[in-house]
């Protein structure tokens, strides 16, 4: 195969064929078709789109690149969910181990924080001596343990994706519907899964910036996984304010527990229970009962003693990943919360230190905002409409500088 030939046919809007997909994902894999020339081919696709069969056959050639998951003969149902990424959003570390204590198996692969959406690695790793870490066997064998998993991707889990991703990083080619399908669609189902939930985002705070590109996205995404015979559904949501109240790693943790105690952000508890209800195989009140029971939350402890921590810190983290500035931002005027932009506190929560500005950077646990307004709240002048956990005064001066151009409040 003429590599350069490929490159120029995609240039020029033509359809390669699986077999083409196939043996280009190959050579890059292996190193015999250098970046350089990946780079390109994706500036191709990034400019002239694919059709669905070349995007199905990508994400085929790219989950093929490495090993996937099998388990044993009789397994219960195994299901997960992808979010293309918010703000605030902790909805993993809520819905996994919910939904597995409904007998689905839920072997969650997930991402660090790249830019101002977290990364729910990040925030496990914020728990003492939580390992994401895990072999594919030692994963199944901790799914017939406690029926879900939560950890990073292995370089021989779809290796293709993870050398791709850090050139499309680098080059440019990171928005095209094409290749974010082929690289989300890749890893879930190298999880071999029979049933997927994608919480598809626009807004502020989101990937895709417009609902049309986001349902666009979605149509993408689902049209592959049918293809591959797995039930995939997908729920459209806005991300124009953040998820929840709190933003941060540790933050994130202590608000997540909260919701799998049967409390938590309307907001949040809301969209874990309309995620789970597509995969779990059993009722809203069901899953209600699992929340508010404490099942939910015991599952949890179960997961992370299983990687390497230990519950009895979850009640402590708080004082474990305690910033040395935590204060409030006051509201001047009085009115009804109208906007909290979720791309400001992102950016926000990013110069905190919480996010990274490249993979080799590393995170502040211990800093980001909780206690947020929600939009519709109604707050008076002298009352705080978040508080902030910096590290220094600086950071927070800055900090408060966005959160005011974060939250607007509309006289009643
Ligand atoms: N997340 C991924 O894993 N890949 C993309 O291309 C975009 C978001």
């Amino acid at each position: 195969m003429h590599i350069p030939t490929l490159i120029a046919r995609k240039r020029d809007g033509e359809e390669l064929s699986a077999r083409e997909i196939e043996n280009l994902i190959r050579g890059y894999t292996s190193g015999e078709v250098p970046d350089y020339q990946m780079s390109a081919f994706a500036m191709a696709v990034f400019f002239k789109g694919m059709t669905p069969a070349e995007i199905a056959a990508l994400t085929r050639a790219m989950m093929e690149s490495g090993d996937c998951f099998s388990y044993p003969s009789g397994h219960p149902p195994i299901v997960d969910k992808h979010s293309t990424g918010g703000i605030g959003d902790k909805v993993s570390l809520i819905l996994a181990p919910l939904v597995a204590c409904t007998g689905c198996w839920v072997p969650m692969v997930s991402g660090r924080g790249l830019g101002i959406t977290g990364g729910t690695l990040d925030k496990l790793e914020s728990i003492p001596g939580f390992k994401v870490g895990k072999g594919l066997d030692e994963a199944v064998a901790q799914l017939q343990q406690i029926g879900v998993v939560m950890m990073g991707q292995t370089d021989r889990f779809c290796p293709a994706d993870k050398k791709l991703y850090s050139l499309r990083d680098v080059t440019g080619t990171v928005p095209s519907i094409a290749l974010i399908t082929a690289s989300i669609m890749s890893k879930k189902l190298a999880e071999t899964l029979d049933r997927l939930v994608l919480d598809v985002k626009f807004g502020s705070g989101a990937f895709m910036q417009t609902r049309k590109d986001a349902e666009a996205l979605a149509a993408s995404m689902i049209a592959v996984g049918r293809e591959m015979g797995v039930e995939v559904h997908a729920i459209l949501n806005p991300m124009s304010e953040p998820l929840g109240r709190s933003v941060g790693n540790a933050l994130e943790v202590i608000e997540a527990i909260e919701t799998l105690e049967g409390g938590g952000p309307e907001d949040l508890r809301i969209l874990v229970l309309d995620l789970s209800e597509k995969i779990a195989g059993v009722s809203r009140d069901q899953l209600i009962s699992l929340l508010d029971d404490g099942t939910a939350r015991r599952k949890f402890d179960q997961l992370v003693t299983a990687h390497g921590g230990n519950p009895d810190d979850l009640p402590r983290l708080a004082e474990i990943h305690q910033a040395p500035l935590i204060r409030e931002v006051i509201a001047s005027a009085g009115g009804v919360v109208s906007n909290v932009d979720a791309g400001f506190v992102g950016q926000a929560t990013l110069q905190l230190g919480a996010g990274r500005s490249k993979a080799t950077d590393g995170v502040d646990f211990a800093v980001g905002f909780d206690q947020l307004v929600k939009c519709g709240e109604r707050i008076h002048a002298g009352q705080a409409v978040c508080r902030i956990h910096a590290r220094t005064a600086v950071d927070f001066d800055m900090a408060e500088a966005m959160i005011e151009k974060a939250v607007a409040i509309a006289p009643e």
